[in-house]
C-alpha cells in the first residue's frame, strides 16, 4: 500500500468582514453573548453574486502552487461541500473546470462539516493502491445564504470559506503521511441539523420559501453534547490504532464551531490549549471548510512545520464525524 502525503495548502476567505455588531443591529443579541458562548468575534461572508466554487478555484489553485503541480497532472478533485453552487452538477465539475484539470474525475461528498475528512479517506483509499496519484481535496462552504438572520440561534454561528490540499504519493520518511484516518455517521439524528427545503422532499415552491424551510435549522444545545462524545472518541480511536498518545501531537486543529466545544475537547484528549489551532473567533464556524483554511494558516504562517504530528477532528449534520492523523 502507498503511502499519502500532503504536499500543498491553500485557502479562502470572502473580503467581506461582518462583525458581531451587525447582529447586535438586527436582532435581539449582544456581542458579549456571543464571545462568551461561542468565541466568535467576526466572521466573512460572500458578496451577492458570489459562489462556493469561487472561494473553492482560489483555495486549491494556491494549494496547487505550494506543490508545485499543475492541474493537468491531478487525477482525482473532491470536494465536501452541503452548499455548491447549484444543485446539479456537483461542485468538484465547476471547479474542474475552472482549473483546466482534464483528467481528474470530480465529485462531491455532501458530509456537512466533517466534509474535509470524509474527503481525505476517500482520496486515500482511492490513492492507496497507485491507481490514482494526485489528488485535490477541499473542503468549502457558503453557510451565509442557508441561514435566517431572523433566527438568533443559528444566524450569528456560522461564516463562508473554502479551504484545500494536494496529496500525493510519499516519497519518504520526511514526507510526511496520513497515518489514521476515521470517518462515521448516525442518521438517526438527522433532524438535530438539516435544511429541510429545496430537495426533492420539499423542493422549491414560493410556500416553501415563505415559511423558511430553505434556512438551516439546529438544536444547538443537542449538538453541543454529541459534538463533545464524537469528537473525543474518534480522536481517541485513531490515536490508539497508531499507538500514539495526547502527549506526542504537536498540533489539534477541532472543527472551529464553538471555542467550548474545543476547550472540552482538547481538555479531555490531554492536549494543552497551547497546541490547539483556534481561527473560529473571526471566520466563526465555516463547516467543511474549517479545517482545511486553519491548517492552511497554521502553515503559511509557520507555526505547522514539515514533520510536526496533527490531529484533526470534525462533526456536523447527518450526524457525521471523523478524525485524521497525520505527519505534516
Ligand atoms: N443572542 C442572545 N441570546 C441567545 C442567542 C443569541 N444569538 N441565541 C440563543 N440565545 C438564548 C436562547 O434563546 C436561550 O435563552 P433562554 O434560556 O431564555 O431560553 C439562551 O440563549 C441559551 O440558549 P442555548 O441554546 O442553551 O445556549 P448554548 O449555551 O447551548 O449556546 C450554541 C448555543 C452556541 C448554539 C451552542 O449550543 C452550540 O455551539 N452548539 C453546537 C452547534 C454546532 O457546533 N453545530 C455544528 C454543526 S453545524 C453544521 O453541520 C452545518
Amino acid at each position: 500500500m502507498k503511502k499519502i502525503t500532503i504536499k500543498g495548502t491553500g485557502s479562502c476567505a470572502p473580503e467581506r468582514v461582518v462583525p458581531n455588531s451587525y447582529f447586535e443591529k438586527i436582532i435581539d443579541t449582544s456581542d458579549e453573548w456571543i464571545t462568551t458562548r461561542t468565541g466568535i468575534k467576526e466572521r466573512r461572508m460572500i458578496e451577492k453574486g458570489q459562489a462556493m466554487s469561487d472561494l473553492a478555484t482560489l483555495a486549491s489553485a494556491s494549494a496547487l502552487q505550494m506543490a508545485g503541480i499543475s492541474p493537468e497532472e491531478l487525477d482525482l478533485i473532491i470536494i465536501g461541500t452541503s452548499t455548491a453552487d447549484m444543485v446539479s452538477p456537483s461542485a468538484g465539475c465547476i471547479v474542474q473546470h475552472r482549473l483546466g484539470a482534464k483528467k481528474a474525475v470530480a465529485f462531491d461528498v455532501n458530509a456537512a462539516c466533517p466534509g474535509f475528512i470524509y474527503g481525505l479517506a476517500i482520496a486515500q483509499k482511492f490513492m492507496q493502491d497507485g491507481s490514482y496519484g494526485k489528488a485535490l481535496v477541499v473542503g468549502g462552504e457558503i453557510i451565509s445564504n442557508r441561514i435566517d438572520f431572523k433566527d438568533r440561534s443559528t444566524c450569528v454561528l456560522f461564516g463562508d470559506g473554502a479551504g484545500a490540499v494536494v496529496l500525493g504519493h510519499s516519497n519518504g520518511k520526511d514526507d510526511g503521511e496520513i497515518l489514521s484516518m476515521d470517518i462515521e455517521s448516525d442518521g438517526d439524528l438527522w433532524r438535530l441539523i438539516h435544511v429541510p427545503g429545496g430537495g426533492s422532499r420539499i423542493p422549491a415552491s414560493h410556500e416553501m420559501l415563505n415559511e423558511g424551510l430553505q434556512y438551516l435549522k439546529m438544536q444547538g444545545n443537542e449538538v453541543f453534547k454529541h459534538a463533545v462524545r464524537t469528537l473525543v472518541d474518534s480522536a481517541n480511536k485513531i490515536m490508539a490504532q497508531q499507538g500514539i498518545t495526547s502527549g506526542e501531537i504537536d498540533w489539534f486543529i477541532p472543527h472551529q464551531a464553538n471555542i467550548r466545544i474545543m476547550e472540552v475537547v482538547a481538555e479531555r484528549l490531554g492536549i494543552p490549549t497551547e497546541k490547539v489551532i483556534i481561527t473560529v473567533h473571526k471566520y466563526g464556524n465555516t463547516s467543511a471548510a474549517s479545517i482545511p483554511v486553519a491548517f492552511d494558516e497554521a502553515v503559511r504562517s509557520g507555526r505547522i512545520r514539515k514533520g510536526d504530528l496533527i490531529l484533526v477532528n470534525s462533526f456536523g449534520a447527518g450526524l457525521t464525524w471523523g478524525a485524521a492523523l497525520f505527519r505534516y
